[in-house]
C-alpha cells in the first residue's frame, strides 16, 4: 500500500487519466476526494472506488473559480481531516487548437486565451497554494501537476495557448518545489503524450478519423498509444514515499516522443 491513509485531492477525476488514477490511489490505501465539473461522472467514479471496497467522496469544483478550490479544500478537511496529496489534473485543450496554421492564430480569442490560462495555470497556482495551507498543518505533503509533452516539445502549427499554459505549470513546479522543500512538501509534474482516453478511443472507432491516431503513433518511438494506467502508475509513484527524494521533477510519460 503506497498511499495508506493519505488524503488525496484530484481535480478533473471524473473521467480519463484522473479517474483511472483516483481508482488506483484508492486501491493503494488513499482516501480520495474526486472533484470535477461533471457531477454524474464524478459520482460514478466514487461508486467504482467504493465497489472495490475503498474510500472516496465527491466534491463539485470548477478549478477556474478560486472559491470552488477553497470549498474543495474545506470539503477534504471536513470529510477526511486534511490534505496530504493535491494533484491538479483537470484540463481541456484549446477550442482554437486547429483553428489556423498561418502562424499568427487569428482564431484565438480573448476568451480562449483566458480559459486556457485559467484552467491550467491559475487553477494550478491557487489550488496548490490552498492545499499547502492544509499540508503545513500535517507536516508535509505532495503536489502534482499534469503538464503535457506539448509543453516540452510544442506541436508545430497548432494554437500556442495550451502548450504555453502547460509550460507555465513546469515553471510553477520548479519554483514551488524550491520554496516548499523546507516544509517537507514535494512538487512534481508529469508530461503525458497521446494517452488512450475516450477522445482517442473515439477517433479509433471511426474509419474517417483513425488516420489522426496513426499520425500520432508515428510520432511515438514506442510505436503505440499509451495507456491511462501507465500514467496513473507514475503519478502514484511521484506522490508516494517511494519518491521521497524527488521534487521539482518534470517527468515525460511520452513513449520517447519528446526525445525525437
Ligand atoms: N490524454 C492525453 O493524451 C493527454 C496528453 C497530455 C496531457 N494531458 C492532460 O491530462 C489531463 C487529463 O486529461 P484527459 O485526457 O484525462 O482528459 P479528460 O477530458 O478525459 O478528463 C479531464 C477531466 O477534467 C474535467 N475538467 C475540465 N475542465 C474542468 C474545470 N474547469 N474544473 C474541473 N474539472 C474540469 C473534465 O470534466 C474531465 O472529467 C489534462 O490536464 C490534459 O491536458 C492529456
Amino acid at each position: 500500500m503506497q498511499l495508506k491513509d493519505k488524503v488525496a485531492v484530484i481535480t478533473g477525476s471524473a473521467a480519463g487519466i484522473g479517474r483511472r488514477a483516483a481508482v488506483r490511489f484508492a486501491s493503494e490505501g488513499a482516501r480520495v476526494v474526486v472533484s470535477d465539473l461533471d457531477d454524474a461522472a464524478g459520482a460514478d467514479t466514487v461508486a467504482e472506488i467504493r465497489s472495490n471496497g475503498h474510500e472516496a467522496a465527491y466534491c463539485h469544483s470548477d478549478v477556474m473559480k478560486i472559491a470552488d478550490l477553497e470549498a474543495l479544500m474545506d470539503f477534504a478537511t471536513a470529510t477526511y481531516g486534511g490534505v496530504d496529496i493535491f494533484w491538479h489534473n483537470a484540463g481541456t485543450t484549446s477550442a482554437a487548437i486547429n483553428s489556423d496554421r498561418s502562424g499568427y492564430h487569428p482564431g484565438i480569442t480573448e476568451a480562449d486565451w483566458d480559459q486556457q490560462m485559467n484552467v491550467h495555470l491559475k487553477a494550478g497556482f491557487f489550488g496548490a497554494r490552498l492545499a499547502v495551507d492544509q499540508m503545513m498543518k500535517r507536516g508535509g505533503g505532495a503536489i502534482l501537476f499534469t503538464s503535457s509533452a506539448a509543453a516540452l516539445k510544442p506541436p508545430v502549427g497548432t494554437a500556442p495557448t495550451y502548450p504555453i499554459a502547460k509550460h507555465g505549470l513546469i515553471l510553477l513546479t520548479k519554483m514551488m518545489a524550491v520554496d516548499l522543500a523546507k516544509h517537507n512538501i514535494r512538487v512534481n509534474a508529469i508530461c503525458p503524450a497521446s494517452i488512450k482516453t475516450a477522445m482517442i478511443e473515439g477517433l479509433l472507432a471511426d474509419d474517417s478519423t483513425k488516420g489522426i491516431v496513426d499520425d500520432l503513433v508515428k510520432q511515438m518511438p514506442m510505436g503505440r498509444i499509451l495507456e491511462m494506467d501507465e500514467v496513473a502508475a507514475c503519478a502514484t509513484f511521484l506522490v508516494s514515499q517511494q519518491a521521497s527524494a524527488i521534487t521539482g521533477t518534470v517527468l515525460p510519460i511520452d513513449g520517447g516522443r519528446t526525445s525525437l
